[in-house]
């Protein structure tokens, strides 16, 4: 089992560059199964996510080459049968990109129910919605989702509420059907744009991504196609947030400043100086940390993949600050962790009432999702003292070399193995 090992209270400073988006190419890397040549993927994340995306093609017949560490060919020609694994298929909630690209290719797609960051009810009664839209039948058999359409026909979706996952895989199987699919209250995060666009180099027809009504029209074929995925929104915030809370002063490079506007914007409102460039935003603190209110929201709001991070730093901010948890049902897991480093929050619900404490002390903590490790992360940096943080596997499957990066910056954090395994049931 490996662990972070942390000694805190070290300001980071220098420079940081930011990887490819996970959420980007967790759709992107499925989405080359629809085109009939083979394509090329430039500033791919080395994480757990994308490896295991990439298996999944191997597994089914595609034949996939790094060209560099962050560059990757991808030939999916070679992909007969529509079936992903279920070992496979568990570990991962985006595995269900494979539904929508397998639907909108082969018409048929055979995919275990999703896994993925325990975050509370995580159904997907949209996605199926959107498929059944579209002429496909869809059943669950064995915890497999089962899904055939004789023809995709396209159709007008009206999503119940905002959905990242299910935006992107209405696209994934819409691309090719017959005629004009409408989705209406779709999701607008920088990765969906990022989706369409790659679809578009490849010869969809995607109108109004990055709006709430997305237009498609099908196309008949989709060629290869050479594309950079867009730098990563919640990596850039998790660095700005780290430097924040340990008062350095840190350039976060390879970053696109629009994407970062709302996490910039409550930065700022806490005390944080927030300097812009056109690829880069420069952190710093000088006067003291205060506390403020923060809802997440769907894209252009306050993302839910930053709230254990700005909820960590709002632990060192004077006053008494309110987190609203606007997305998931149980995203305040890690707040248990951060209390054992002494934090004073309190969670009712979707709420969190966090009194500004003057310092957090390191401690043994366990990472329960993906970000939440990361804020942690964040707390054993700030801390002081020793912070030992167990599960870093989840952390792994979103963020690249994130301890040489944080090394690089001045960190005293080390990755080591101990015997045994994690005690913690993988909630996926
Ligand atoms: C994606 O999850 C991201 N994951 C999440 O990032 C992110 O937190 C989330 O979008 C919101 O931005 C990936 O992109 C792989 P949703 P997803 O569908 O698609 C409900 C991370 O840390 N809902 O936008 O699962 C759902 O329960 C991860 O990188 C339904 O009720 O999120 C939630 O309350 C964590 N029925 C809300 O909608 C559905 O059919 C938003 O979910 C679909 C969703």
């Amino acid at each position: 089992m490996e662990k972070f090992v942390i000694k805190g209270g070290r300001t980071l400073t220098g420079e940081v560059e930011i990887s490819g988006a996970k959420n980007a190419a967790v759709a992107i890397i499925p989405a080359v199964i629809l085109s009939d040549e083979p394509c090329i993927l430039e500033n791919v994340p080395q994480i757990s996510d994308v490896s295991i995306s990439l298996r999944i093609l191997i597994e089914m017949g595609a034949d996939v080459k790094f060209l560099d560490k962050n560059t990757v060919r991808i030939d999916a020609t070679g992909i007969t049968e529509p079936i992903v694994p279920y070992e496979m298929a568990k570990h991962m909630r985006a595995s269900y990109y494979f539904l929508g690209t397998l639907l909108g290719k082969f018409k048929r797609a055979r995919v275990a129910m999703p896994g993925g960051c325990y975050l509370g009810d995580r159904p997907i009664d949209q996605h199926l919605k959107a498929f059944t839209a579209l002429g496909t039948e869809c059943t669950l058999d064995h915890g497999m989702i089962d899904i055939h359409a004789d023809s995709l026909i396209g159709s007008q979706i009206y999503f119940d509420m905002v959905t990242v996952g299910a935006t992107i895989n209405t696209m994934l199987a819409a691309v090719k059907a017959t005629g004009m699919t409408i989705i209406e209250n779709a999701a607008k995060e920088p990765h969906i744009v990022d989706l369409a666009n790659f679809l578009n180099s490849m010869g969809a027809d995607i109108m109004g991504a990055g709006t709430d009504v997305i237009k498609i029209r099908g196309v008949k074929k989709l060629k290869g196609a050479t594309y950079a995925i867009i730098p990563d929104q919640i990596e850039a915030g998790t660095f700005m947030i780290a430097a924040a809370a340990t008062r350095g002063n840190v350039l976060v490079k390879n970053v696109i400043p629009k994407h970062l506007e709302s996490i910039t914007a409550k930065l700022e409102k806490i005390g944080v100086t927030v300097e812009e460039f056109d690829d880069a935003v420069r952190i710093s603190v000088d006067g003291p940390l205060v506390k403020t209110s923060i809802k997440t929201m769907p894209h252009p709001g306050f993302p839910t993949d930053m709230q254990p991070q700005i909820s960590t730093l709002l632990c060192l901010a004077e006053g008494t600050s309110i987190v609203t948890e606007g997305i998931f049902d149980n995203r305040f897991r890690y707040v248990d962790e951060l209390r054992r480093m002494g934090a004073n929050i309190s969670v009712d619900g979707k709420v969190a009432v966090i009194e500004g404490v003057g310092s957090l002390m390191g401690a043994p903590v366990t990472a329960p999702d993906l970000r939440a490790g990361a804020a942690l992360v964040i707390a054993g940096l700030a801390a002081k003292g020793v912070t030992e943080i167990e599960d870093i596997y989840h952390i792994e499957r979103g963020y690249e070399c994130f301890e040489e990066k944080l090394r690089k910056l001045g960190a005293d954090i080390e990755k080591r193995s101990f015997p045994g395994t994690s005690v913690r049931k993988v909630a996926l």
